[in-house]
């Protein structure tokens, strides 16, 4: 039997979502298309074609999902809007429809008692600012400044906590090096110009926010801490590499002002001299720090483009349905490493999850995922462990509230801890949903034990040997 756990007071427990994997009717109500309508509807660029027309339908339900929400007993709620809702051009001509849309969700979570967290950018590019050059245009930084400050002027005050971007190295690894997400470019050339100009964009973001909002505002990143996979000098340069294009690429400039070095021998001739004075605009004050966890990498040197480094498998883990081993230790790592590189910034754990092959179909009203009931708890015991180890962790958003669309991937990949029937769109909450539920509720204390309750033949489920 585990000790109870205590979480600190205050300790804000939530779920998130991301706009374009939920929401549907992308072009409703005077919206403009953004790069993923646009991606997902060219042949080729996601599993089985699915693209984001329907969704889970939230657009119309929103109002059913949060009252979701609240019989779940949640506390708050990560969502991103999409930018070209409510700038159907990316910049200029507000659509007020779109505006509304986020403000009535606004007032009906803090009707319920949920307390919003609105992140501005989670991959959605206006499709009119894609065809301006995206975020290879240095003006990028402008036009998110000027979008974030027609959200700034509506919606500050009932939303006290922003996002700038939602993870910029899988927009720029996946968007802009390997293509496999919107905008689906692959060049060692533009990768860097996109990070660093969207570095630049939180900055403005930032920057704008000071000027108009009076409460927190912060920056979303994906970190996946690496292992050397043996103690070959060529093994610890390769995590060095690993580490420092995907950890480090984003919070060292935004909040040491600086790039880790490693990354001009990963991209070579294609690293540019950034102009000294982006720094600055860079390197904001931030109230906050979102970190993403999933999953951790044992790292070897191999010839691979650009890092030359790889990823082995470990024989006796436990994979998800994406592929990614579950290891919670890496979640108690990952958030040392934060404070100790970082210092004393406080931090949220703003996506956490995994997707398991869940039954396809709802019997009798219940959904049995033991294996995600494992992983939260896990997980959750290993932001406890942060916390205990003096880390100034503030809260926990799942990923995900419900299955959604899993950008390329489609609907092959459940993530929720709702379930979702794509013909019915009825919502079903999973066992994890019910485990969630009585963690918050009990602020923590139901991660004590884990053998003897409803879900406790997980454990016996983990110790197996990877599927
Ligand atoms: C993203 C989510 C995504 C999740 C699972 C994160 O990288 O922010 O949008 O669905 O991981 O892949």
């Amino acid at each position: 039997m585990n000790p109870t756990p205590k979480f600190p007071d205050g300790f804000l427990w939530g779920t998130a979502t991301a706009a374009h994997q939920i929401e549907g009717s992308p072009l409703a109500d005077g919206a403009g298309p953004s790069i993923w309508t646009r991606f997902a509807h060219t042949p080729g660029m996601t599993v089985n074609g699915d693209t984001g027309d329907i969704a889970c339908d939230h657009y119309r339900r929103w109002k059913d999902d949060v009252a979701l929400m609240r019989e779940l007993g949640m506390q708050a709620y990560r969502f991103s809007v999409s930018w070209s809702r409510v700038l159907p051009e990316g910049v200029g001509r507000i659509n007020q429809k779109g505006l509304d849309f986020y403000s009535r969700l606004v007032d009906e979570l803090l009707a319920n008692g949920i307390e919003p967290l609105l992140t501005l950018y989670h991959w959605d590019l206006p499709a009119a600012l894609d065809d301006r050059g995206g975020w290879l245009n240095r003006d990028c930084a402008d036009w998110f400044a000027e979008y974030g400050s027609v959200l700034y002027r509506a919606l500050d005050g009932r939303v006290k906590k922003w996002v700038t971007l939602n993870e910029p190295w899988v927009i720029t690894d996946g968007g802009y090096l390997h293509g496999a997400l919107a905008p689906g470019h692959r060049s060692k050339y533009e990768a860097p110009i996109a990070s660093h100009n969207l570095m630049r964009a939180h900055g403005a973001a930032v920057q704008a926010y000071r000027a108009i909002g009076a409460h927190q505002i912060g920056l979303v990143v994906n970190i996946e801490p690496k292992y050397p996979a043996s103690d070959l000098a060529d093994d610890a340069a390769a995590v060095a590499r690993a580490h420092a294009y995907m950890n480090e690429q984003y919070l060292h400039p935004a909040l040491l002002g600086r790039y880790p070095g490693e990354l001009q021998e990963v991209f070579g001739h294609a690293w540019p001299e950034w102009p000294v004075g982006d720094f600055d605009l860079i390197r904001q004050p931030l109230d906050f720090v979102g970190i993403n966890y999933y999953t951790r990498s044992v790292t070897r040197a191999a010839e691979t483009y650009p890092l030359n480094a790889e990823a082995v498998r470990q024989d006796d883990a436990l994979y998800t349905e994406t592929g990614w081993e579950v290891f919670p230790q890496g979640l108690t790592d990952t958030l040392l490493w934060f404070k100790r590189t970082y210092g004393d910034l406080p931090v949220y754990v703003t996506e956490n999850g995994a997707a398991f092959p869940d039954p396809e179909r709802v019997e009798n009203g219940v959904v049995h995922d033991p294996l995600r009931v494992e992983y939260l708890r896990s997980h959750l015991r290993a932001v406890h462990a942060a916390i205990e180890a003096g880390v100034d962790v503030r809260g926990y958003m799942l990923w995900s509230l419900m299955d959604n669309m899993e950008w390329s991937l489609g609907y092959s990949k459940r993530f929720g801890i709702v379930h979702v029937d794509y013909d019915t769109l009825e919502r079903t909450p999973k066992d994890s949903a019910r485990f969630y539920s009585r963690v918050v509720s009990s602020h923590g204390a139901a991660l004590a034990g884990g053998d003897g309750d409803a879900e406790g033949t997980t454990r016996t489920i983990l110790a197996l040997p990877g599927q």
